[in-house]
């Protein structure tokens, strides 16, 4: 139980890490919480117009989930303990959200929850990736690819592994990352209901 409990202060500590925060202060492209929506990840570090930081962004804050997991599965060997690796998905998720480093103020978790899914189950990843480029490509709204990936994930991966938490924890941690996501997205929800949600691309006033 200790190790599970390490594990998740580990997944925490690392989805706390805040990249883009990081990335546009090294690059020196403003301060990114007055910047477009104020939000921490890659869709806000691409409104200060440096696309290779909000590509490194998004590859930095996928890679910490996808970390968390891996570290979670190769510490609890040679069991691979599914129960530890999906509670530390969530926790990186969790420390994105809401990181101690900036007093719990944090992203939204698309990037990172990806990353941990990707890990916990690639099919069940690489399905919400293609419905987050598609939408996101299509809508040309990025929180609209980011929610359309995290309602789908949590079917897809009960559609894969079952309901019962006894058989895999796999879709509960699934399904408790999406609910984080999707609640992240309020402010978004409503821009996008207005019609209001800013598009990729497009300058802001
Ligand atoms: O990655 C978060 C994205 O879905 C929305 O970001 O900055 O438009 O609120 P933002």
């Amino acid at each position: 139980l200790w190790l599970m409990a390490a594990m998740a202060f580990m997944g925490y500590a690392l989805g706390s890490v805040p990249f883009g925060l990081i990335l546009t202060n090294i690059g020196g492209a403003g301060d990114l919480r007055k910047i477009g929506s104020g939000n921490i990840g890659a869709t806000n570090v691409l409104r200060t117009g440096r696309k290779d930081l909000a590509a490194a962004t998004l590859g930095l804050d996928a890679a910490k989930g996808f970390l968390a997991v891996l570290i979670a599965w190769v510490m609890t060997s040679p069991d691979f303990s599914d129960r530890t690796a999906s509670l530390a998905a969530l926790a990186a998720v969790v420390g994105h959200c809401f990181p101690i480093f900036l007093g719990f103020r944090g992203g939204k978790g698309v990037a990172t929850g990806l990353g941990a899914l990707l890990a916990l189950s690639p099919i069940t990843g690489l399905i919400g990736c293609a419905v987050w480029l598609g939408v996101a490509k299509a809508s040309r709204i990025s929180s609209a690819g980011a929610l359309a990936a995290f309602v789908v994930m949590p079917v897809v991966i009960l559609a894969l592994y079952g309901f019962s938490f006894q058989s895999s924890p796999k879709p509960m941690a699934t399904l408790l990352i999406s609910l984080l996501v999707i609640a992240r997205h309020h402010e978004n929800i409503g821009r996008i209901l207005r019609g209001t949600e800013s598009r990729i691309g497009q300058k802001k006033n």
